[in-house]
């Protein structure tokens, strides 16, 4: 059988559509708002931030001149979620911050709530005086950073941020690589298809590899064919850009082996079975799962953690064009299984499925994948709580816990096997989309059938802040990333994975 060549139509046709000589000029950059005293540009007080709960008001005002205690009775300040006041000096000058943060029981925002100052102070120098008993001053160092992130590339803004100087009790290396993949992973989801397409993902890839030594790899084009990822190549090759499989490879080989994997369409027009404008307004963010999986490595490599890493992305684009491919298509996979197409916008769990069978390949202790997968999560979770999946009960407890604690919270969500119904072709071994119910459960169970038993999670994550909340501007987001680090440096690849 003879298969349509792919190759770089941009060289073929000599048309250009992406903006490269713009590009290089305004590269993404993470500035961290996170300083060391010995980095501070003045040399009086940083300003004092104190970061109160109600009951904590009144001995706070006690601390303060005349003047100042005045000034936030007179604005009523209380303590309370969200209340701040911002206290003058004999000059005018800013002379403290008074923060609320509340009481409420439920609040699960907590050190986060800090991530709105950094946003919303004037320029300056500031530091942290005061934190109620049970907020971690880590934390709130990167509720800092991450709320202190714009996505400037084609908007500049001119406003200097507001710093934070971060006193030697806190490990400020861990908070910047918690910040710096943060803003990684938004950087790349906030950037339009047009300057995000399969050949720039790629190359923020090699940048990361790059930076921390990692070896970069990548099977582009017809080479997938020869390869033998055939679903990859199937959803891609009508896009401009030629799809590919890029590997990383970090770390030492006596470390356990973890496997990260990431979604990574750098548009989903939903293919033949072509989205409506609303449904494909925000697809530039499906990339999603491939940036969260960079974001993850990036805090790996950062801190050297004892992992050997392999880190999979699934690049393509789902267009369309006279070499689509189809509804009715059976497609051959990595693994042996055929798959009857039933809707070419259930295209992630195919690029995904040669992934992760590839991931298998080298027994790793664990696979991560990261995916924008499914609508359904959506409708289930909303945009804010990630479900994941995963083939070893041993792991919804520790993992949801880490998450939580990092307040960067997660949600179980079942491997329901009876479902696996839905995903019955009369004629191939399976199809890639199930019915109207249970949207996010049958594309992990599509997934689940190319994992073999290798221990495995699956994150259905969003990408995207609706609206902005504390910490989180509005727009790409990174979600578990955080969580699941904190549970990997903690030992997590330890826990008794049999099946
Ligand atoms: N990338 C989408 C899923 C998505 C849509 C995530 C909206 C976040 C917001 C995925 O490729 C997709 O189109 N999924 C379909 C699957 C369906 C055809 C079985 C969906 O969720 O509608
Ligand atoms: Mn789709
Ligand atoms: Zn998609």
């Amino acid at each position: 059988m003879s298969h349509t060549r792919i190759v770089n139509k941009r060289k073929e046709v000599g048309l250009t559509t992406s903006y490269d000589s713009w590009r290089s000029e305004h590269c993404m950059s993470h500035p961290t708002t996170l300083i060391r005293p010995s980095e501070r540009d003045s040399s009086g007080a940083a300003i004092a931030v104190h970061v109160l709960r109600p009951d904590a008001v009144e001995d706070a005002l006690a601390g303060l001149n005349a003047l100042q205690s005045g000034f936030a009775r007179s604005r009523a300040f209380a303590g309370e979620a969200g209340q701040t006041a911002l206290l003058p000096d004999d000059d005018g000058s800013i002379a403290a911050v008074l923060m609320g943060v509340g009481t409420e029981a439920m609040d699960l925002e907590r050190e986060m709530r800090v991530g709105q100052l950094s946003s919303s102070l004037p320029t300056g120098e500031y530091a942290l005086a005061s934190l109620p008993d049970d907020f971690s001053a880590r934390l709130t160092t990167v509720a800092w950073g991450m709320g202190s992130y714009r996505f400037t590339r084609y908007l500049k803004d001119a406003r200097e941020p507001a710093l934070l100087v971060v006193g030697d009790t806190v490990d400020i290396d861990g908070a910047r690589a918690a910040v710096t993949a943060t803003g990684l992973g938004r950087d790349l989801i906030n950037t339009p298809a047009g300057d995000m397409g399969p050949i720039a993902l790629a190359e923020a890839a090699r940048d990361l590899a790059r930076e921390h030594g990692a070896e970069y790899s990548e099977i582009v084009g017809d080479d997938l064919l020869e390869q033998n990822y055939p679903m990859i190549h199937a959803v891609g090759r009508a896009a401009h850009e030629a799809p590919r499989l890029v590997e990383l490879e970090w770390g030492d080989d006596s470390h356990p082996r973890l496997a990260i994997i990431g979604k990574g369409i750098t548009f989903d027009t939903g293919g033949v079975n072509m989205k409506g404008a609303s449904g494909a307004r925000l697809m530039k963010k499906d990339m999603g799962g491939a940036a969260h999986a960079l974001a993850l490595a990036s805090m790996i490599m950062a801190a050297k953690l004892p992992i050997r890493l392999h880190c999979l992305l699934a690049i393509a684009e789902n267009a369309v064009s006279a070499n689509a491919y189809r509804p009715g298509d059976i497609l051959p996979s990595r693994t042996g299984l055929t798959v009857e197409i039933d809707n070419t916008d259930a295209e992630g769990r195919l690029v995904l499925g040669d992934a992760l069978c590839k991931a298998t390949e080298s027994n790793p202790a664990l696979m991560i994948d990261f995916a924008t997968l499914t609508g359904a999560a959506r409708v289930a979770l909303g945009p804010q709580l990630p479900p994941f999946f995963t083939n070893r009960d041993a792991l919804h407890e520790p993992v949801s816990e880490h998450c939580m604690r990092e307040l960067d919270p997660v949600w179980p969500m079942p491997l329901w096997q009876p479902y696996r119904a839905m995903l019955r072709s009369p004629i191939a071994d399976m199809k890639n989309a199930g019915g109207r119910f249970a949207g996010a459960v049958t594309a992990a169970l599509f997934l689940e059938r190319f994992v073999a038993d290798t221990p495995w999670m699956h994150f259905d994550v969003y990408g995207w802040n609706p609206a902005a909340r504390a910490g989180h501007p509005k727009g790409a987001d990174v979600y578990a990333v955080r969580g699941l680090f904190s549970w990997l440096a903690a030992g997590g690849l330890n826990t008794p994975m049999e099946s």
